[in-house]
């Protein structure tokens, strides 16, 4: 079929198989074009492995370090005439490159939250692989249903003890306004906001692949936060999503406890803030995200989701000095480092006060937000003719 984007809102209905191939492929020349990472992992288990910055994990992982990799997620396989999910192309197309380049990669569709899907991951471990040596966690979902109480908890992205006004912009269209967010209304918002996106899950996995024998001696894993700037303090770190935020940092401790038999450790790593599927979905994110890409172009410090990983990665998890990982004073890896340098900082938060609907072109990159958000979808690559037929019946070959 031929397949065109389908945008609805922050939401694109439709995925282009090469176009995400070529995005995977991008991903994949430039982890090579790096090196090999030094001592770096070679069994890993990638718990949100289809899209972001877990897909960008496992492509370094694998083409960084040679490290077989399982991946874990939740997808639309693609069906005659329905194409599937972006992260279901970009795992066929990862399985794919990693089979060529004689590397082990089988992934596992389903829900992550659930006992179930543990399960499984767990005996495709041993089955396979034996153990794991780093287990990434990057979820990132707007609902949970608690595998032992059963409850649906749905998150919401909302401020806490007042409205919060501010500009955002409608990245099509390019118009900026103010939009003002009412606060969460019950405490239940915020408890169930950290259901979904706090650490909890992130210990039932580390607490039943532990116990199940699979976590190698000198185990890591890694989970991802943000915190970002002033400005979006009321909407991400002091709102619901922060409170979240909080929790999962919260179970470092509680993890390293857990791993010290194993000589094991855990880590959250905070990251630049990034185009991806979840990050345009909060208002006013957006448009802080156009304007530091415009300053972080200049100065020649950008980074996308992937070459934040191949950081991570190189720099900081697998260095052999173990002061190079720069823990913050809260025991956080920061490789958003160069997106808070003060420098950055003021020059967004003039360009925040000037920012218009009229000049938003010349002093944003709302233009390289927009090409990323259609990227994600495997649109706007050069290399594909998006008028021309395309095969959407893609099977990630692990799965079928
Ligand atoms: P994303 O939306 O690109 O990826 C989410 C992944 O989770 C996908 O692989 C998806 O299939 C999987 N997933 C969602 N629900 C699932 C379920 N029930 N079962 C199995 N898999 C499921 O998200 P992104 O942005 O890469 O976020 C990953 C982490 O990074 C999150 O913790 C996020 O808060 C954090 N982060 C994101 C930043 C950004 O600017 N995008 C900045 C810093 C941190």
């Amino acid at each position: 079929m031929i397949i065109q984007p389908r945008v609805r809102g922050f939401i694109c209905l439709t995925s282009h198989p090469e176009g995400t191939a070529q995005n995977v492929k991008n991903q994949i020349d430039y982890v090579k074009s790096k090196g090999a990472i030094a001592n770096g992992p070679k069994k890993v288990l990638v718990i949100g492995a289809s899209t972001g910055f877990g897909l960008a994990s496992r492509i370094t992982a694998a083409f960084g370090s040679e490290a077989a990799t399982i991946g874990v997620f939740f997808e639309k396989p693609a069906a005659e005439g329905k194409p599937g999910t972006a992260g279901w192309y970009n795992s066929a197309a990862f399985e794919e490159e990693a089979t060529k380049a004689g590397l082990y990669a089988k992934s596992i569709n389903g829900d992550a939250f659930s006992d179930e899907v543990k399960k499984q991951t767990i005996a495709l471990i041993k089955q396979d692989l034996g153990q794991v040596d780093l287990v990434v966690y990057s979820l990132a979902s707007p609902r949970r249903t608690h595998p032992k109480t059963g409850v649906a908890h749905a998150s919401v992205l909302k401020p806490i003890g007042q409205s919060f006004t501010n500009k955002t912009v409608d990245f099509h269209s390019g118009v900026v306004s103010d939009i003002s967010i009412q606060p969460v209304e019950a405490e239940d918002d915020i408890a169930n906001t950290v259901a979904v996106m706090g650490g909890e899950d992130w210990k039932f996995w580390i607490e039943e692949l532990k116990a199940a024998g699979v976590l190698a001696e000198g185990v890591k894993t890694v989970a991802y936060s943000y915190i970002g700037p002033e400005l979006t303090y009321p909407i991400y770190r002091n709102g619901t999503i922060g409170r979240a935020k909080d929790d999962l940092e919260g179970t470092v401790p509680v993890l390293n406890d857990l791993l010290k038999d194993l000589n094991g450790v855990s880590y959250v790593s905070v990251n630049k803030a990034l185009v991806t599927q979840s990050s345009s979905a909060i208002p006013v994110v957006p448009l802080y995200i156009s304007l530091l890409y415009k300053v972080m172009k200049e100065k020649g410090i950008h980074e996308g989701t992937i070459e934040q990983m191949q950081r991570l990665f190189s720099e900081r998890l697998y260095t052999a000095n173990a002061n190079d990982l720069q823990l913050d004073e809260k025991g956080r890896i920061r490789v958003d480092d160069w997106e808070m340098r003060a420098d950055v900082q003021e020059e967004v938060a003039k360009l925040w006060e000037q920012a218009t609907t009229e000049n938003l072109e010349q002093l944003s990159d709302i233009q390289g937000y927009r090409d990323e958000f259609f990227n994600l979808f495997g649109f706007n690559f050069p290399e594909v003719d998006y008028n021309a037929e395309t095969n959407e019946v893609v099977t990630v070959p692990s799965i079928g």
